[in-house]
């Protein structure tokens, strides 16, 4: 029995505790509401006006503030916005703040006001995009949590001298131009779909993204320094122009599928890609202090275009370059021979033009070979050079049999007087190729040399000298 009665008084304490959370959850319900209508716009002219959200846990719809808002305004209530807050031309809002907005399912857009220049979020830490742009007055923002998910990022024309508070870990699209002041951009991003541009912003930024492994295309321009040790990939392109860096190093990074280009840039003496195996183009123009250049890895391009005072390139492994290659230092002994051969050997497939010293390969008697010989004509010229070795071999076996059938007694004699006995047509003339052409064969082909080895020994089994083999003056003598 007591033991029912303590069950019954059990179920009795948790209804009423069941009760108590559900009274508990009326009340907060009753002063926090969910506002707004999904889809429309809240136009707010005042922040007295904007006291009116101050019972609402979210709010459905964007919200925008009327260009005759002025001072500060204050958008305490709601944790959520599930659309725009839209803040434009308002040009006398001196402060935005709220204490409350963790997450706006949508666009912040910040456009064209002179006097603000506080902008107070301190749990905001979700926002589709963020778009500010003119605001000259703002040098810092106060997103104490951080942003960390926010797809795009554009930021111009603000005096912003930091993005403490951005703290985006992966971005689709991060545009930060013209902000004068912006001195350091420090993110942590791991990752930037479509890619990060920093342009025309103060003539020192630093731009430090250790975090950044892929993006789509980085562009720096005015930029005094740049850090991203751990960039490997970009499914765009690396645009480095008119810039005052020094130095530029991206040794982890090892395919840009687009281009690489590196213009422009006054003061850069450095340069250091030991990462890269492919490029879609590589353009490097116009940095007058830039004198070397080593791209250790590099197996496929589909453009090279290097200018300037450039004195040494490597490029040790490459394996294709399939448009044009051209280089074109102001050193006129740039030695272009390893290029030269890339291009003898179809690495380069297509328009070559290297200035600078050209080294023949085999220089020699006789008119040179053409430097651009390909690899299918080599292949034909050795064929038909064993081909004639063989003709040759046979020949002159058959010339030994004959002689030997002729003057068995007299086997002993050659090589030292049989000049007069020869018959000179035993090896048909014809078969032998002309002596200049000859000459430059031999020296190219290690099978045209051994030819040669070959019918000096046979000739040294005939009679002295006999068929000019050698040269065109014995020939002409025995045929003449
Ligand atoms: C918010 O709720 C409180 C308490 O329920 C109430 O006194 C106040 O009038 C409400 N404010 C607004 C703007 O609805
Ligand atoms: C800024 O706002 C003012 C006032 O609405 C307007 O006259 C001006 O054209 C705007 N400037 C820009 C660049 O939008
Ligand atoms: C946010 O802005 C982008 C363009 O910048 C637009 O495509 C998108 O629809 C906007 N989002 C909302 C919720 O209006
Ligand atoms: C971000 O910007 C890119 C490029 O402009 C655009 O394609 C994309 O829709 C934008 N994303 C959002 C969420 O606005
Ligand atoms: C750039 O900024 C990073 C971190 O913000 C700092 O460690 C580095 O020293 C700065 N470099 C220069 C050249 O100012
Ligand atoms: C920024 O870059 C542009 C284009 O390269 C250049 O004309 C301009 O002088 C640079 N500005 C500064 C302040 O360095
Ligand atoms: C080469 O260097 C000199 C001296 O620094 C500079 O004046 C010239 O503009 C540079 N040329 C190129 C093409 O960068
Ligand atoms: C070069 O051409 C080949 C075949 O057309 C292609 O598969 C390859 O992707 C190209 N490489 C570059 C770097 O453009
Ligand atoms: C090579 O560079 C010089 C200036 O440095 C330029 O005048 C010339 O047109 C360039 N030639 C080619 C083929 O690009
Ligand atoms: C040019 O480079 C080739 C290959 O590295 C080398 O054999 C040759 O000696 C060099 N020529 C000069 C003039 O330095």
């Amino acid at each position: 029995m007591s033991f029912l009665r303590k069950a019954t008084e059990m179920s009795i304490s948790r209804a009423h505790n069941a009760l108590l959370v559900a009274f508990l959850c009326f009340t907060s319900l009753s002063s926090q509401q969910a506002c707004g209508s999904p889809g429309s716009t809240t136009t707010i002219n005042s922040n007295a006006a904007a006291t009116s959200l101050a019972n609402c846990s979210s709010f459905a719809g964007s919200i925008a503030i009327g260009e005759t808002a002025s001072g500060d305004v204050y958008l305490n209530g709601p944790s959520e916005i599930v659309g725009n807050l839209v803040v434009e031309n308002v040009l006398a809002l001196t402060s935005l703040n709220s204490d409350t907005l963790e997450r706006l399912d949508g666009n912040f857009s910040l456009q064209n006001m002179t006097l603000l220049s506080t902008l107070s979020f301190p749990l905001l830490t979700t926002v589709v995009s963020i778009n500010f742009h003119a605001l000259p007055n703002i040098a810092g923002f106060t997103f104490t949590a951080g942003l960390s998910s926010v797809s795009n990022v554009t930021i111009s024309n603000t005096f912003l001298s930091s993005l403490a508070g951005i703290n985006l870990l992966n971005a689709d699209l991060v545009q930060i131009s013209n902000n004068p002041h912006l001195l350091n951009a420090d993110l942590p991003l791991e990752t930037s779909k479509q890619g990060i541009e920093f342009t025309s912003n103060g003539i020192s930024l630093n731009v430090t993204l250790p975090q950044l492994t892929t993006a789509g295309s980085i562009t720096l321009n005015n930029v005094s320094f740049a850090f991203f040790p751990s960039l490997s990939f970009l499914s765009g392109s690396l645009s480095v122009q008119g810039n005052s860096i020094t130095a530029l190093t991206a040794d982890s990074l090892s395919v840009v599928t687009q281009d690489v280009i590196l213009t422009e840039n006054a003061d850069l003496k450095e340069v250091s890609f030991q990462g890269l195996l492919s490029a879609g183009s590589i353009d490097i123009e116009e940095n007058p202090l830039l004198t070397t250049l080593n791209f250790g890895k590099l197996a496929r391009a589909g453009d090279v275009n290097i200018g300037g005072n450039i004195t040494v390139i490597e490029m040790p492994v490459l394996t294709s370059v399939n448009n044009t290659f051209i280089l074109n230092s102001t050193d006129p002994e740039f030695n272009c021979s390893i290029f030269d051969t890339d291009h003898a050997n179809s690495i380069i497939k297509g328009t070559y033009s290297c200035q600078g010293t050209h080294q023949v390969s085999t220089p020699g008697p006789g008119p040179s070979p053409q430097p651009g010989l390909s690899a299918a004509a080599k292949g034909g010229i050795a064929a038909g050079c064993v081909v004639l070795a063989i003709l040759l071999v046979i020949g002159a076996r058959f010339f030994i049999k004959r002689r030997g059938w002729k003057r068995q007694e007299a086997a002993t004699a050659f090589g030292t007087d049989g000049k007069a006995e020869m018959e000179h047509h035993e090896i048909p003339r014809n078969e032998l190729p002309a002596g200049g052409g000859r000459h430059e064969l031999s020296e190219q082909h290690g099978v045209v040399e051994m030819v040669a080895r070959d019918a000096r020994v046979i000739a040294h089994e005939l009679p002295s000298e006999p068929l000019g083999i050698d040269g065109g003056g014995p020939a002409r003598e025995v045929s003449g």
